[in-house]
């Protein structure tokens, strides 16, 4: 298998990128700067030139609070950009792979999201993935979608490592760390993704799926689950989203539903508290800076 994937600097892609190739497959990795997926006529010639069996979409404007004040921007990316790889994959005969996110979702319910749940985005990074949906699945017959969300993992500002930097922080100034209680997902780290993404394309898996470690949190109780694993003894507090106000809205509850997965896979995947573990085991990049206490998605 021969794949094109894009965004290859971001946090999903430094994983996803050398394990495709340790799964035996030709990987052509191009960062931002080797292909701009908003630039519609490099995307065509990219693609018409390396004619690869897959495109794997893990470029993304990712930032929910900035998409706020830079919707077009976001869209230009997320939903425009996802559409000419779309159709220029569709042209060679390729799977489009296209990465979206839990937050498309509205978060008033009480049981996990399923693939087939309506969706209805808060903000407006969710309603730019939605539109980076909608557009695969018009211009590419042959489609992946892959709804995940929490990540965390190497080489890249993620919640888990601003957790322990705020939280070595709070410890040394004697004050408590307040983490946001009352929003709750699926967190995943990033290695486990992207083992589940080389499982879904070595199985041939089409259509949408939603993809994380199994288990569900809020972001209170991943920080409070981090910090202990890393044995940083810091007091800390529950807090409501209102008590840190930011630009963009987020849903209260967005937990995946995995039974796709699990049918697609034959297996669930491993709980977020033994990844957790494992990332921390094998270190943290905490060179990135921290993201914002209520995370992303
Ligand atoms: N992070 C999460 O918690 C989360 C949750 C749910 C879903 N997702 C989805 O998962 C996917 C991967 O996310 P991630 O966290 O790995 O994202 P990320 O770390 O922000 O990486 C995204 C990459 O896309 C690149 N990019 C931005 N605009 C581009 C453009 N116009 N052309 C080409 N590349 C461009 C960025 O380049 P620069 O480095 O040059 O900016 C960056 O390297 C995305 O689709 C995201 O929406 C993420």
């Amino acid at each position: 298998m021969h794949l094109l994937i894009t965004g290859a600097s971001g946090l999903l892609a430094r994983e996803f990128a050398p394990l495709a190739r340790q799964a035996g497959w030709r990987v052509d990795a191009v960062p931002r700067s080797g292909l701009d997926i908003t630039d519609r006529e490099a995307v065509m010639t990219a693609v018409r030139r390396t004619k690869p069996d897959g495109v794997v979409n893990l470029a993304a404007f990712t930032d929910v609070d900035r998409a706020e004040a830079e919707f077009a921007r976001a869209c230009a990316v997320n939903a425009e950009g996802a559409g000419h790889l779309a159709e220029a994959a569709a042209e060679v005969g390729a799977v489009m792979v296209q990465l979206s996110t839990d937050y498309v979702f509205g978060g008033e319910a009480a049981v996990p999201y399923r693939i087939d749940s309506p969706p209805d985005p808060v903000n407006c990074y969710g309603r730019s993935k939605l539109r980076g949906e909608i557009a695969v699945r018009e211009r590419s017959p042959h489609h992946l979608i892959v709804r995940t969300s929490w990540l965390f993992g190497a080489g890249g500002p993620n919640f888990v490592d601003s957790m322990l930097v705020l939280g070595r922080r709070f410890r040394q100034r004697g004050d408590p760390l307040r983490v946001v209680d009352d929003q709750r997902g699926r967190p995943t780290w990033t290695r486990s993704l992207a083992e589940i993404l080389v499982a879904l394309l070595e199985r041939d898996v089409r259509g949408t799926v939603h993809a994380s470690n199994d288990g569900d949190a809020s972001w209170y109780e991943l920080a409070r689950a981090a910090l202990r694993l890393a044995g940083i003894q810091v007091s800390m507090e529950p807090v409501t989203g209102s008590e840190f106000p930011r630009p963009a809205r987020r849903p209260g509850y967005s937990v995946l539903d995995l039974t796709c997965l699990e049918e697609a896979l034959g297996r669930r995947p491993p709980h977020w508290r033994s990844a957790l573990a494992r990332y921390l085991g094998a270190g943290s990049g905490l060179a990135s800076p921290p993201v914002p206490q209520g995370g992303e998605s």
